[in-house]
């Protein structure tokens, strides 16, 4: 822990050591592709001398000059692995603080580091830096996937000051990179338009990428991108590194091309208006950033965070999922008991697991028939429910379907008792008007009773309702007015509410799972405005968009897949877009399946279509899941999009084709090459999901070799008569 007196002695020892004379410390950061190396330098500052393909002589790592580009007598260093504020350093800090006694002077020298080896893939090195003036210290971590080739990095900071200071800024990691050029493929949108990608080059300055939402933080733009060196990146070539900061909150992203033409990346949460004091020997955790690199184009690098995120991450990432049933646009908040009870056999006779019970089951005094009302009151509505949960849990059992229930647990409407009883438990500032997103407010989560009512809520349903099979945690309003009457009573800064707020909720998720671990539960936030990887510890999966038109969601499902692997996505079948229901059914086979339509009102046809593809997704879904995905057509730039997962034994595919664009009509006029499989295996391709009626335009009994499959291709045959096409690949 922390054993240095700060006193004139350790001044010697430490901020002045003769180091000079030493060999300077090296930290290889190593993955099995890649490294990160640190390295100390005179006065004993850890900055970063190289970042990417590992050498295969670490004893190497030492030619490479430590500072030789990166310094500058007056600019300070630019290649700090953990930059601070306030002396040396007139760059973008990673650490800024205040005192106690009000001085805004920062530096950090090396003091130790260790690793220590988790199991044979996961090892963690934490390096010890330390203000030799003022009592702060900093631990770097950097948790190591080896086989993934991902890192975690993170940062605690402790203070032993007598009186607190404040974090000023506090990033989660500082990177620093030396290439030609830098290219940036960051995204932006909104509601029903999530994940637009926009590349461009970075040249000299700050390139920011931001959120100051609060509680649905990532509507406008996520905290993920991914940064290409030299030149962009494609699917199998270039260098490119995929980030992602691991929280549901306000982030902040900078990237500086510096006056080397060098690229400092500082990522963490972001700073605005959130000072955080730190008492005496308190630690601050900030979130993880995580990131992954590959030599080998943006395929190998997601590749790889999937394999990560499966394995280490996403709650139940190597099981499977459920189909289902939902009625948020087969009813909207117009449904009953009876109604409901059709559902089921609607649910059952389509052939899914799950009927999810959406929005509009609750409250009395202010009944939820719209979104107007209600929120917060979180009991059975006895006009539309008069038998409550149970009954329809019992109900949907009896007709074979499992049961599950939305909740927007964080949020209240001003028409609600929650809102007349606990005006003080809601977000807003008590002299200003208040001001909704769709007509309603965040609770504070920073207040402990606030994070019990909101555990009550699902703990409640469980206790009444064990058998209750699924979870849909939906979040629709951004934080506006940020005030707590909770911090303000307990005499604590105002400051600390965007971090806290984010602090409370991971303890409800955290206490829930401890007492409900495997129950299967969807993250949404009004569709994608809030998905990352620390809330993914707690959730099976989530809601990409509320935008189901299957055309928008082959673009959205195509960038989310960068970074989260399909098994994690939802995606329904729903009445949006003109296309025909076979199309919508083979865009929704790249997720999590399910369905937001009335089956009652589908033709024979289409009820037999939907049946059959029921039935073909749960015997190639695990594939879907757990497979390499390979991006194969980019529906950006052609008239069709084409991708295929792989199982890892090379011995089944599934590969998915979709017109986007048919102003001619062509589609896949040539063939396109396949990747992932076995060269020397020998493959069949079949048709699956051909609507009743219509015949394969692909001979079942041709055998192909993988290498004529990955050299020659294969055409799918996706045009205008056929705008959809869905391929099983299976060694023989
Ligand atoms: C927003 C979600 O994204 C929708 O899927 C639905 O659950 C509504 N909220 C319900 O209010």
């Amino acid at each position: 822990m922390y054993k240095h007196i700060f006193s004139s002695v350790f001044l010697a020892i430490i901020g002045t050591s003769s180091f000079a004379q030493n060999a300077p410390t090296i930290i290889p950061i190593e993955t099995r592709q890649n490294v990160l190396v640190l390295q100390t330098d005179k006065e004993n500052h850890l900055g970063i001398t190289y970042f990417g393909k590992k050498l295969s002589q670490a004893t190497e790592y030492k030619l490479i000059p430590s500072q030789s580009r990166q310094r500058d007598g007056n600019a300070g260093i630019y290649n700090s692995a953990y930059t601070p504020a306030g002396t040396w350093n007139v760059s973008e800090p990673a650490l800024q603080v205040t005192h106690g006694d009000g001085n805004k002077s920062l530096d950090l020298v090396y003091v130790s580091h260790s690793t220590a080896k988790e199991n044979d893939n996961v090892s963690l090195t934490s390096i010890v830096l330390k203000d030799p003036v003022y009592a702060v210290e900093v631990t770097l971590f950097y948790k190591t996937y080896f086989q993934e080739n991902v890192v975690e990095q993170w940062s605690v900071i402790k203070s032993e000051e007598k009186k607190p200071i404040t974090l000023e800024k506090y990033a989660s990691a500082n990177l620093y990179f030396i290439a030609k050029d830098y290219y940036l493929t960051h995204y932006n949108g909104t509601w029903a338009k999530e994940m637009n990608p926009e590349e461009e080059q970075l040249t000299a300055g700050i390139r920011v990428l931001d959120s100051k939402l609060g509680t649905r933080a990532n509507l406008y733009q996520p905290p993920t991108f991914s940064l290409s060196f030299d030149k962009p990146a494609t699917e199998t070539e270039g260098k490119v590194l995929l980030g992602t900061l691991a929280w549901s909150g306000n982030f902040k992203m900078e990237f500086e091309v510096d006056s080397y033409h060098n690229l400092r990346l500082i990522a963490g949460i972001n700073p605005y208006s959130s000072e955080y004091p730190l008492a005496s020997k308190q630690e601050f955790k900030t979130p993880s950033f995580i990131y992954t690199f590959s030599e080998n184009g943006k395929g190998e690098a997601s590749r790889n965070l999937h394999n990560w995120a499966r394995k280490y991450r996403i709650l139940d990432g190597e099981g499977t999922r459920m189909t289902l049933l939902n009625n948020w646009e087969a009813t909207y908040f117009d449904f009953n008991e009876a109604k409901l009870s059709e559902l089921f056999k609607d649910g059952k006779k389509l052939g899914v697991d799950l009927f999810l019970l959406d929005d509009g089951w609750f409250a009395n005094k202010y009944p939820r028939n719209s979104d107007g009302a209600g929120l917060g009151d979180w009991q059975e509505n006895v006009k539309k429910l008069p038998n409550g949960i149970g009954y329809l849990v019992k109900e949907a059992q009896k007709t074979g379907i499992k049961f599950g229930i939305w909740v927007e647990p964080e949020m209240v409407n001003p028409k609600s008792e929650l809102y007349e009883k606990h005006p003080d438990w809601v977000i807003k500032q008590p002299q200003r008007p208040e001001h909704y997103m769709r007509n309603q407010l965040p609770l504070d989560l920073s207040n402990p009773e606030v994070q019990d009512f909101v555990y009550g809520i699902l703990d409640k349903l469980f206790i009444e309702n064990p058998d209750i099979a699924y979870i849909k945690w939906d979040c629709n309003a951004t934080t506006f007015n940020p005030y707590s009457a909770y911090l303000e009573k307990s005499k604590q800064a105002q400051s600390k509410l965007y971090v806290d707020y984010v602090k409370g909720l991971y303890k409800v998720l955290e206490k829930l799972r401890t007492k409900y671990p495997k129950v299967p539960m969807m993250l949404c936030s009004g569709g994608g405005g809030r998905v990352d990887y620390e809330a993914l510890k707690y959730f099976t999966e989530f809601w990409p968009s509320d935008n189901t038109d299957p055309l928008e969601r082959i673009f959205m499902q195509w960038e989310y897949s960068y970074f989260f692997p399909s098994i994690a996505l939802s995606a329904h079948v729903t009445d949006w877009g003109k296309q025909p229901l076979k199309f919508r059914t083979d865009v929704a086979m790249m997720g999590r399946l399910g369905y937001d339509i009335v089956v009652s009102h589908l033709n024979e046809k289409d009820l037999q279509f939907s049946q059959q593809a029921v039935t073909n997704y749960n015997a190639v879904k695990d594939i879907i899941f757990q497979g390499d995905l390979f991006r194969l057509v980019d529906p950006k730039k052609n008239d069709y999009a084409a991708l295929m997962y792989v199982t890892k034994s090379k011995s089944k595919a599934v590969l998915f084709s979709y017109l986007v664009g048919n102003r001619n009509g062509d589609g896949s006029d040539t063939p396109i090459r396949l990747e992932g499989l076995d060269a020397s295996k020998n493959y069949k391709v079949k048709e699956l999901n051909l609507y009743p009626g219509t015949k394969s335009a692909i001979k079942e009994d041709q055998v192909y070799s993988g290498e004529y499959l990955m050299t020659a291709g294969f055409n799918p045959v996706v045009n205008a008569r056929r705008t959809s096409v869905v391929l099983e690949i299976e060694a023989m």
